[in-house]
């Protein structure tokens, strides 16, 4: 099981810190949450953070595009980390919202074409199963646990059975289905166990690691 702390709940005045924090402590992977304002209702960061931490992290990053037309904006994501000296696109994740793609298979297509490992991202309102098709695009696919927008919400249990749907696909699918599977929102010591029974690879956590008092004990937990 991989951990990817997401920044949403870190200290911005010392990011560089918390995420140095955050990798001692064991994470493996750096979710970065980008929101518009429109695709959801609230605004964080973008491009320019993304740049730095490009250059400065030396761990994958999972970049999960909570905006609309991300077909517009996947280029310049794509050339902010490959900006980064010597940076290996190859370890890094562009993750966007299926439904905020007007059509998710090219979108897939453009982020594979930068080099960088192509991601979607169903809301909980959102069936998985009408993805069938675009699933041998998919490197990452990202099941959300809770509304996308904000952290430290609750964790919706019902969201595991389109998790065992992909297990599912992805086992029966002769080696062709080769994504990794990844759950965001209220991830806990308690939920993190859930989502681990029902197949997930990668937990996103904020909150949960971020406000931990030990952070290595919080990693840990989710392991
Ligand atoms: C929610 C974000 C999540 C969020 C998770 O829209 O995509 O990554 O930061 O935060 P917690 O772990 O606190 O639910
Ligand atoms: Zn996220």
């Amino acid at each position: 099981m991989k951990i990817a702390p997401s920044i949403l709940s870190a200290d911005f005045s010392k990011l560089g810190e918390e995420i140095a924090g955050v990798l001692d402590a064991g994470a493996e992977i750096v979710h970065v949450d980008v929101m518009d304002g429109h695709f959801v209702p609230n605004i964080t960061i973008g491009v320019p953070v993304v740049k730095s931490l490009a250059s400065s992290v030396k761990a994958p990053l999972d970049v999960h595009l909570m905006i609309e037309n991300p077909e517009k904006y996947v280029p310049e994501f794509a050339k902010a980390l490959a900006s980064a000296d010597g940076r290996d696109l190859k370890q890094d994740y562009i993750v966007v919202h299926a439904e905020a793609c007007e059509d998710l298979s090219n979108c897939l297509q453009l982020i594979k074409s930068k080099g960088v490992r192509a991601g979607f991202s169903v809301k909980p309102g959102t069936p998985i199963e009408q993805y069938e098709q675009v699933l041998p695009l998919a490197d990452l696919v990202l099941i959300m646990t809770v509304e996308p927008g904000f952290g430290g919400q609750k964790f919706m249990e019902d969201m595991m059975s389109k998790i065992e749907w992909l297990v599912g696909r992805r086992d029966t699918s002769g080696g062709k289905l080769a994504y990794e599977i990844e759950v965001d929102g209220g991830v806990n010591e308690e939920t993190a166990g859930v989502a681990r029974k029902a197949g997930a690879d990668i937990l996103v956590a904020g909150s949960y690691v971020f406000g931990a008092e030990d952070r290595r004990g919080a990693v840990e937990s989710l392991k």
